[in-house]
């Protein structure tokens, strides 16, 4: 850690993942650039999620995270942002209303460019070259200049995020999410599927219970939450150069906080989580709501660091643990790491990210996650947080408002000889619609139960 903050700190620690750009002084004409473009979110925003992730810490709601593995220049596309924010919105209904929790949104979106890779090269019939790390750096044509990290990328990822949160705001506040337009956010391309119908059904009754409430005169003009939403963004702060460019001081308070102006939260990577490393040094300075990817090799101590570190004034709401140990050692791995944050008192948010510790190779060579060890990992979760009496928080994953073939299973029955036919992903695979419905109906019914269980004698010792 360096021993004085400031937003270039970073840059006396070892920073991984960093391309190599080979021009210095291009790439600083591009920083001096973005440091002078308006900021793409504002003080109040940050403030205000961080309120309402205090409450999901709280245990008196539920964190929805979601969106692309990594957003691409090429699937910049007005239908693909709206298909992706209504599968949320979606998702959003089917937990608040099956499982009777308040929901903060947030997407993986308007930002989540760069991509952390297990090899700096690749090599193909004898060519090696650099690897691909999501567009914001270079292009994913394996051609020697397409893989040249070029700097004037940052301009093009800061004007897309710029076009995707503007559409996204006008979605939110705009009418859009009105949900007493909940039907019509249904996709074609899922009809026929049982989460689609079981979707309709839930619908029918917010329907009913929206005329009854109009009828006693609550609606949308008495209660205009009802016609709007809030929907934050997010990415993993990765390519540090673009974050630091877009760190501002909120001027409006001017009482000196610093924000990462490029997104609502951020959060750090499992493979650049070193405590002290430049990701986490940057991270700790910001007052923006974090995240931290917690794998299966984190060990105890080293989250306790973290967590001193990244949230030293032990604020609910600051810091969400999303967990990806994979559905063969969610049980292992997590109850430890419970156990310890609950001797020292922290407070954080515990969500699940059922992706990242559950990706294979198909047979025919495709990277997939089949969807019954994504459920897996997910009820396991929910297990260990039943038996810790702590609060399953929320949930992180990679999806789309696309009907891609990208992931096994689900109730379209996907399997490896049907990948090819519309795997779309720059990165990891992700769920697709009907996927992130079916996934949202369990998660909504294990909330449920989990309100209704018995307290365990671990929830006795927690609430004493
Ligand atoms: C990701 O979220 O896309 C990612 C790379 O995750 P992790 O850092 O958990 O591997
Ligand atoms: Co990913």
């Amino acid at each position: 850690m360096a021993t004085q903050w400031t937003p270039a700190s970073w840059r006396e620690l070892t920073a991984k993942q960093m391309p190599d750009y080979a021009d210095p002084a291009a790439l600083g004409a591009v920083l001096d650039k973005l440091h002078s473009f308006p900021p793409l979110v504002f003080a109040g925003e940050v403030n205000e999620m961080c309120r309402r992730l205090a409450q999901v810490a709280e245990g008196q709601a539920f964190l929805l995270q979601g969106g692309d593995c990594a957003e691409s220049f090429a699937e910049f596309h007005p239908d693909n942002i709206r298909d992706t924010f209504r599968v949320l919105m979606q998702m959003a209904v089917v937990l608040t209303f099956g499982g009777s929790v308040p929901v903060i949104k947030v997407g993986r979106m308007a930002g989540q460019f760069a991509k952390p890779r297990s090899s700096p090269t690749e090599e193909i019939d004898g060519q090696e070259l650099p690897i691909y790390r999501g567009d914001i750096v270079n292009g994913i044509d394996f051609d020697e200049v397409s893989r040249r990290p070029d700097p004037s990328r940052l301009l093009t990822a800061y004007s897309q995020a710029a076009a995707t949160l503007n559409l996204l705001r006008a979605f939110a506040q705009g009418g859009y999410a009105d949900l007493h337009k909940v039907h019509r956010w249904n996709l074609s391309f899922i009809e026929g599927t049982e989460a689609a119908a079981r979707y309709r059904e839930l619908c029918d009754r917010i329907t009913e219970a929206l005329d009854f409430m109009g009828a006693c005169g609550i609606d949308g003009d008495s209660v205009p939450e009802m016609r709007q939403t809030d929907f934050y963004t997010s990415h993993e702060a990765l390519l540090l150069h673009y974050e630091q460019a877009m760190t501002r001081q909120d001027t409006i308070t001017r009482i000196g906080g610093w924000y990462d102006t490029a997104a609502h939260m951020v959060w750090v990577g499992d493979r650049t989580r070193q405590p002290d490393g430049a990701h986490v040094e940057y991270c700790r300075g910001i007052n923006n709501p974090l995240g931290l990817k917690a794998g299966p090799s984190l060990d105890p101590d080293e989250l306790l660091t973290l967590i001193d570190t990244l949230n030293p004034d032990n604020e609910p709401g600051r810091l969400t643990l999303i967990c990806r140990m994979g559905a063969d050692q969610v049980l292992e791995k997590l109850p430890p790491l419970i156990r310890a944050v609950q001797r020292e008192g922290h407070k954080v948010i515990w969500s699940c990210d059922p992706m990242h510790g559950n990706t294979i190779k198909s047979s025919t060579g495709y990277k997939t996650r089949p969807f019954d060890r994504i459920l897996a990992e997910v009820r396991g979760f929910f297990a260990v947080h039943q038996g810790e009496g702590s609060h399953p928080g929320g949930i992180h994953v990679e999806m789309t408002g696309r009907d891609v073939t990208e992931c096994l299973g689900g109730a379209q029955l996907i399997d490896e000889g049907q990948l090819a036919s519309r795997y779309h992903t720059h990165c990891d695979p992700r769920l697709n619609a009907s996927q992130s419905l079916e996934l949202a109906f369990l998660i909504a019914e294990m909330l449920k139960k989990q309100r209704q269980a018995v307290p365990t004698p671990a929830t006795v010792e927690a609430i004493r």
